[in-house]
């Protein structure tokens, strides 16, 4: 057959609406219009929020699913069409510059997320998100309402929860600074109150810690971890003055295991997010060896009862602690280390 002009205009016609089938026509009908069960509509806020998530270019750097082959990188949900009933233009992004928002609803407090999308290197000294302080405060207002609603009904538990947590840890706060760490600590469970850092505050630990803290936290806690970074102005109650911890290490010698608990965790319905998918656990134990040594002035690394066993190798060496032996087996031959 001879390629006239025309011959390659219907072939190249041929092609384009083969491939809209596959991409657009396929999905179409496969989709379900049926709402799953964590759908709810959209307030008039969150909205006008979604809109907003639209017109700023969002989606260029977040998407809004996971897919199974995804599934590994954080949310806890397969996105699923029912997610999105309703929601007109449904960009769901397939970019991840940023991480993916199909679940954010309920993960941070808004007074984090104010702050946050005022200038992201508030709270994630790292991010390269940009600043979105030119909207004002009412754009900010209905972009946060809007992200704490992604994830529907599972959101709204999450969000609730974040709201009776901050209820308590505002009271905490209001009833005065040593009241206020009384509580922090009491939330703390018994066996992390008694465990000190398992790493001595060694040169090199102490400047990992350093790098660690201004990656991280520095714009909350601030230079000297008085709590007066850039972003105290907006997170309430404001991030913690470590230097006031001193006082309470009169009766409680240990802090390492609480600034680990902490740090893990995060404290829920304040600013303070949990670390635990950032920071492997010795980068947790160095933060808390810089914190204790710089801003409170004391380290409890290697005091006893020597907290977990840094490492397996030293179960064999730790006098506290000897390994479990499995049932018929006959005692190691005597360490060749000497005994700490
Ligand atoms: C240039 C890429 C980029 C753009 C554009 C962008 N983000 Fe981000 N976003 C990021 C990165 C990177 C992070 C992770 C670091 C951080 O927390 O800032 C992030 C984090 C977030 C988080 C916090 C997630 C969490 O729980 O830690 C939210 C919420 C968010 N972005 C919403 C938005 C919204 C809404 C817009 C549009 C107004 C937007 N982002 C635009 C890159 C971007
Ligand atoms: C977005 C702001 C913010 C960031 C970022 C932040 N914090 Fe916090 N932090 C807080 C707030 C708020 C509190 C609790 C204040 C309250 O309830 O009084 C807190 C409390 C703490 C506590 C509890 C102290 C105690 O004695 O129990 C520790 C430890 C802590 N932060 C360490 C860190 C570390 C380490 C980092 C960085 C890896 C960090 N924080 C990042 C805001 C922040």
């Amino acid at each position: 057959m001879k390629m006239t002009p025309a011959l390659l205009i219907i072939g190249a016609l041929m092609v384009f609406w083969a491939s809209t089938f596959i991409i657009v026509g396929i999905p179409s009908m496969t989709m379900k219009e049926t709402p799953s069960e964590i759908w709810r509509p959209l307030t008039a806020e969150e909205e006008a929020g979604h809109r907003l998530y639209v017109a700023n270019g969002c989606s260029y750097c977040h998407s809004l699913f996971i897919r199974n082959s995804d599934w590994d990188i954080g949310a806890e949900r397969i996105a699923q069409s029912g997610d999105y009933v309703g929601v007109e233009p449904a960009i769901l992004g397939s970019e991840r510059t940023g991480p993916d928002l199909s679940q954010e609803g309920g993960e941070h407090p808004d007074d984090w997320h104010l702050s946050h999308f005022k200038n992201p290197r508030y709270t994630s000294p790292v991010s390269l998100m940009p600043s979105w302080e030119f909207l004002g405060e009412k754009d900010i207002r209905q972009l946060t309402a809007y992200v704490q609603a992604l994830g529907g009904k599972a959101a709204d538990r999450r969000v609730e929860r974040q709201k009776r947590w901050k209820a308590a840890a505002v009271a905490a706060y209001n009833s005065g600074p040593d009241r206020n760490v009384e509580w922090i600590h009491s939330q703390v469970p018994e066996v992390w109150r008694r465990m000190p850092n398992p790493y001595p505050a060694t040169q090199a630990v102490l400047q990992r810690g350093k790098r660690i803290y201004q990656d991280f936290c520095i714009n909350c806690h601030g230079p000297i971890g008085d709590g007066k970074g850039p972003a105290a102005k907006d997170v309430f109650p404001p991030p913690l003055n470590f230097t006031i911890l001193r006082r309470h290490l009169v009766e409680n010698r240990y802090i390492g295991g609480i600034f680990y608990y902490q740090i893990m965790n995060g404290i829920t319905g304040t600013g303070m997010p949990y670390f635990k998918k950032h920071l492997e656990s010795e980068k947790i134990w160095d933060l808390a060896n810089y914190l204790g040594v710089y801003f409170v002035g004391y380290t409890d690394a290697n005091i006893e009862p020597r907290g977990i066993d840094a490492s397996y190798e030293e179960q064999w060496t730790n006098p506290y602690k000897p390994p479990a032996l499995p049932p018929g087996a006959s005692p190691p031959p005597s360490s060749p280390r000497p005994s700490p």
